[in-house]
């Protein structure tokens, strides 16, 4: 099958780790990039020719050079680069349109690159292909806590394999999110699976104007409107199905999500620093002493040049701080 990476968002919830200039995809965590773990994992459903990779076009070196450094290349027309983020219903269509110019219609899966994922997701997936066919198919995760930084999905009437989604709600307020988790609502992982008919028929009837931006060619990405899959089509599609992914997954899109899957002390701290009562508490710092007393439930990011100190149960809030600095230049 064909796959389409997605490189392009800021990770503006990681500030100051992840920069405009550098986002959380690239950088190195142990030995490998979140992006080049996405490669990685990609040529287990493709060969090398078979993945397109789409970011931003300040991103188009980074890329390249991570995928070198694997020892791989990338074709440069598989590169797509966009001259600005218009988030990833775009993004994912620029990619379904390029494969079909060139191949005609095809399974494709999509990978975000900012996730990391048990090799136990490879079955899952293959094993979803049959009801690709007829459906978008997400993957679902059994959520841990009212995360208001996901999709929910509902499953409804059992496929096999799979289920019929019922109701699709991306990122609800927390009252919502809590009710859904007791619900048994799923949490979307971000990876989706389709054939390209289906994806492409879908996006016209309910995104018809983005649709069409994209029939002649590529289009002036500029003049794009901005939306995500998620609110643009899978709140709408009444042909989306979901395939339960119980392997380990986490985004890793906000300290919160990273605390949370790092190994923690016996009161709850992890991190670089010395803690004096002080419980559950997120430490990243390099080359500097830290320590924390009498404090619980923050985030203390230290990057050189800036430092973050934010509740972890504000973590979702970084990118409204970020938006505040943007708006400002
Ligand atoms: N090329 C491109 N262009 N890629 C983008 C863009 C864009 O404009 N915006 C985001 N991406 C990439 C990001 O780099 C990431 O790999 C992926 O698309 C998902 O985007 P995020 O911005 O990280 O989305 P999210 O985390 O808020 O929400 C999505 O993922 C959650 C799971 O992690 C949604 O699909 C949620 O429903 C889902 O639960
Ligand atoms: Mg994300």
């Amino acid at each position: 099958m064909k796959v389409i990476i997605l490189a392009g968002g800021v990770g503006t919830r990681l500030w100051p780790l992840s920069r405009e200039s550098y986002p959380k995809q690239f950088l190195y965590m142990n030995s490998h990039s979140l992006f080049q773990k996405t490669w990685l994992r990609s040529l287990k459903f493709s060969n090398p020719e078979d993945i397109y990779v789409v970011t931003g076009e300040n991103y188009r070196f980074i890329v390249e050079n991570q995928i070198e450094e694997l020892g791989y290349n990338i074709p440069e027309e598989h590169v797509l680069k966009e001259t600005v983020g218009k988030n990833t219903l775009p993004a994912i269509l620029w990619g379904v349109k390029t494969i079909c110019a060139e191949s005609g219609d095809s399974d494709i899966l999509v990978f975000p690159s900012d996730h990391i994922l048990d090799d136990g997701a490879v079955d899952v997936i293959n094993s979803a292909v049959p009801l690709s066919k007829e459906n978008i198919v997400v993957f679902g995760i059994n959520p841990s806590e009212a995360n208001t930084g996901y999709g929910y999905i509902k499953p409804g009437k059992e496929l096999s394999p799979g289920y019929l989604v019922d109701e699709f709600k991306e990122k609800p307020d927390l009252p919502l999110a809590k009710k859904y988790v007791e619900d048994g609502y799923l949490w979307n992982s971000g990876i989706f699976l389709f054939s390209s008919e289906v994806f492409l028929k879908e996006t016209g009837k309910y995104q018809p104007e983005l649709y069409e931006a994209f029939s002649n060619g590529d289009p002036d990405y500029n003049s794009l409107k901005s939306v995500s899959i998620d609110y643009g089509l899978l709140e709408f599609s009444e042909r989306v199905a979901v395939m339960p992914l119980d392997v380990l997954w986490s985004d890793l899109g906000s300290f919160r999500s990273i605390y949370n899957i790092k190994e923690h002390d016996k009161n709850g701290n992890c991190g670089p620093a010395d803690f004096i009562e002080s419980k559950r508490n997120f430490v990243h710092a390099k080359d500097k002493k830290v320590a924390l007393i009498g404090v619980d439930n923050l985030a203390v990011i230290d990057s050189g040049d800036a430092l973050l100190v934010c509740n972890l149960d504000n973590s979702e809030s970084v990118k409204d701080l970020v938006k505040m600095y943007l708006d400002r230049d």
